[in-house]
């Protein structure tokens, strides 16, 4: 099924000049990038992207590490996207994450893991209008589309 994830290089990603290394790579996946933006997260924003983990132990460390510095926000379409980003991503513990993805390639800490994605599609559609008006994402094709697609 074609889906679309919403994906954001963290403050540590942006801070270490990998923006460009993680979009490499879902490229090179065959996945199309449908909206991008930047900005530095207010806490109200990432307060009700992190709702979630309210409870959490690490919840306050994660508001104040991902509202540090400017993030890139990205929404990437394909076939299975919200899975195969999180494949390329690697597990949240870039100790334990697979040889060959971003967070074991360049994650430092649990919470300094480069990137996040989408776990599932409902969070996907919550958290992709909760960056980004529908008049943000952009409906193209590319040439390469048909062949991909065999
Ligand atoms: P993400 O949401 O960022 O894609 O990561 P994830 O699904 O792999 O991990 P999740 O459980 O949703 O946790 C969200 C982010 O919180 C930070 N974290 N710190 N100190 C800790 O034990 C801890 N656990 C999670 C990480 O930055 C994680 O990506
Ligand atoms: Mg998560």
């Amino acid at each position: 099924m074609i889906e679309r994830t919403f994906v954001m290089v963290k403050p540590d990603g942006v801070g270490r000049r990998l923006i460009g290394e993680v979009i490499g790579r879902y490229e090179a996946e065959g996945l199309k990038l449908v909206g991008i933006k930047m900005q530095i997260v207010s806490l109200d924003l990432a307060e009700k992207h992190y709702a979630e983990h309210r409870d959490k132990s690490f919840y306050d460390g994660l508001i104040a590490f991902i509202t540090s510095g400017p993030s890139v926000q990205m929404v990437w379409e394909g076939e299975g996207a919200i899975d195969a980003v999180r494949t390329l991503n690697g597990a949240t513990d870039p100790q334990k994450a697979d040889t060959g993805t971003i967070r074991a390639d360049f994650g430092q800490t649990v919470q300094q893991n480069i990137v996040h994605a989408s776990d599932a599609p409902k969070t996907a559609e919550r958290e992709i209008a909760l960056y980004f008006q529908p008049s943000e994402l952009w409906d193209y094709s590319q040439p390469d589309a048909a062949w991909l697609q065999e």
